[in-house]
């Protein structure tokens, strides 16, 4: 790809995909493009990583290995449709409580109704507002968790400190998202399905390709593997490290509160 990755030293607050915004204009073009996608959200995600996404979120699960405890309290910031936050609910036999926090009301009641669906409403309480201004206490959660959401956000950096902020000492951070691919063969074939594909399908299923060339140029300014690493070990957590999934199209990080 031509364009470059965002470093650690900040840039993604003014790039929504490839074209540069006025600092501030990107939140409202990202809130478009969710309330345009928030009923297909779910298809479109298995379109676009053809069903890998699962696999990731999983892992995701596996390593936080949440407590079988109903005072166990998880954070799932852009939280979206739920999938996150319903598969932590599920691995701690249904005892657990996460918030599922999000600053897009469309993608909100789609997970709202899913967890209906699903009876998991009581473990669940859904928040309408910015990873960026936390509507929390200090020291209020176990777990924070934010899949494919940090990269929407434009001050990364504000929101991995609020998310320091609002853990309890011994926290975990975990933060799953599109990374850099480190194998030579699968970069070529996975910047062709990106840009070639994924906004062709999004036409056909949603009806509108301009979402999903967002999405997919999106993950091309995100910072790499050791970039993200760095910046969250600025916002204060230790012990940060990095797993890739599928050679690095998938990266999760991991960070704690000490
Ligand atoms: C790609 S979706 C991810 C949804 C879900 N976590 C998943 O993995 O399926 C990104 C989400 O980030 C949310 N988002 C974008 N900017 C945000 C912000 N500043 N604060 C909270 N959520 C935000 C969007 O509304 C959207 O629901």
């Amino acid at each position: 790809m031509a364009e470059s990755r965002t470093s650690a030293d900040g840039g993604m607050e003014t790039s929504y995909g490839f074209r540069e915004v006025a600092d501030g204009e990107k939140q409202g073009l990202v809130n478009e493009v969710f309330h345009k996608v928030a009923k297909r959200y779910d298809v479109m995600n298995d379109v676009m990583s053809m069903g890998m996404h699962r696999a990731w979120k999983d892992g995701m699960i596996s390593a936080l290995n949440p407590r079988k405890d109903p005072a166990y309290k998880v954070l799932d910031v852009a939280g979206g449709t739920g999938d996150i936050a319903f598969r932590i609910v599920e691995a701690s036999n249904r005892l657990a409580h996460a918030t599922v926090l999000d600053i897009n009301g469309s993608m909100l009641a789609v997970g709202a109704e899913r967890a209906e669906k699903k009876k998991l409403s009581d473990n669940l309480t859904f928040v309408e507002a910015n990873a960026e201004e936390l509507p929390f206490e200090p020291n209020s959660f176990d777990a924070y968790t934010i899949a494919f959401g940090i990269r929407n956000v434009p001050h990364i950096d504000v929101a991995l400190k609020e998310a320091y902020r609002v853990l309890k000492r011994g926290g975990r951070l975990l933060v799953l998202e599109f990374s850099e691919v480190d194998l030579p063969l699968l970069d070529r074939v996975y910047d062709a399905w990106s840009f070639n594909a994924i906004p062709k399908f999004g036409k056909a299923i949603t009806g509108d390709a301009e979402p999903y060339q967002y999405l997919v140029e999106s993950i091309c300014k995100f910072p790499n593997q050791q970039d993200f690493a760095t910046m969250i070990r600025e916002a204060g957590f230790s012990r940060v490290s990095f797993t890739n999934y599928t050679g690095g199209i998938a990266a999760l990080h991991s960070g704690w509160k000490l």
